[in-house]
């Protein structure tokens, strides 16, 4: 049998509940991360916005994605070789994405992300963390410390998703 050459890890399979380990983003990590977007957003965020919602959000253009993930840091949780969720850190403190495969939700992967990006936080004197949470993430966000400081909505190739405006200062 010959040896699988070393390679991106794909997106996560179904339940394993595997060590968790986060490493920075590797530009061979993008298809990975887009099919935990996007299947993150149809089966998950999925219960709380509307079919016509979720497939204006569920788009991903690759190049942008490509260009994007490459501008900030960003960081993948691996479980059992596969990519169980991703998260980054904008210069301002602006948590922009974060998200976990359905199949492994539920097991502190968001938390892990979360804590790895606070720390890089810390570490780079950013005083605050602050996101745009949908309704699907807004309880996982207020368990971690943040607070609603506005409710929010964002247009999305035409349609209007309702979010919060959600922040947690970084004491000390
Ligand atoms: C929000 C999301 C990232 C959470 O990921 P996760 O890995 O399941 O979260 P964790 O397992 O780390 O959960 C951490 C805590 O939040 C709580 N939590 C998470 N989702 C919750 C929910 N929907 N309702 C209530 N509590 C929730 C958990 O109970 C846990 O609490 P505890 O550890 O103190 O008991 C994930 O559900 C997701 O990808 N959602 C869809 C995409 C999305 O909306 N992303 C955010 C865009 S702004």
């Amino acid at each position: 049998m010959t040896a699988m050459p070393p390679g991106p890890a794909a997106a996560a399979g179904a339940g394993a509940a595997e060590p968790l380990t986060i490493r920075p983003y590797v530009a061979a990590d993008l298809e990975a991360l887009i099919d935990v977007f996007l299947r993150a957003v149809r089966e998950t965020a999925g219960k709380d916005y509307t079919p016509a919602q979720i497939a204006a959000w569920a788009q991903a253009d690759r190049g942008l994605w490509a260009a994007r993930r490459l501008s900030r840091p960003t960081w993948v949780a691996v479980a059992g070789g596969a990519v169980a969720g991703f998260a980054d850190l904008e210069a301002s403190g602006h948590l922009d994405m974060l998200y976990v495969h359905p199949a492994h939700q539920g097991r502190g992967v968001a938390s892990a992300l979360l804590a790895r990006a606070e720390a890089a936080a810390r570490a780079q004197g950013i005083r605050r963390l602050f996101t745009y949470a949908s309704l699907t993430a807004r309880p996982f966000f207020e368990r971690r410390g943040f607070k609603v400081v506005a409710p929010n909505a964002v247009e999305v190739r035409g349609e209007r998703l309702a979010n919060f405006r959600m922040e947690k200062p970084l004491g000390g």
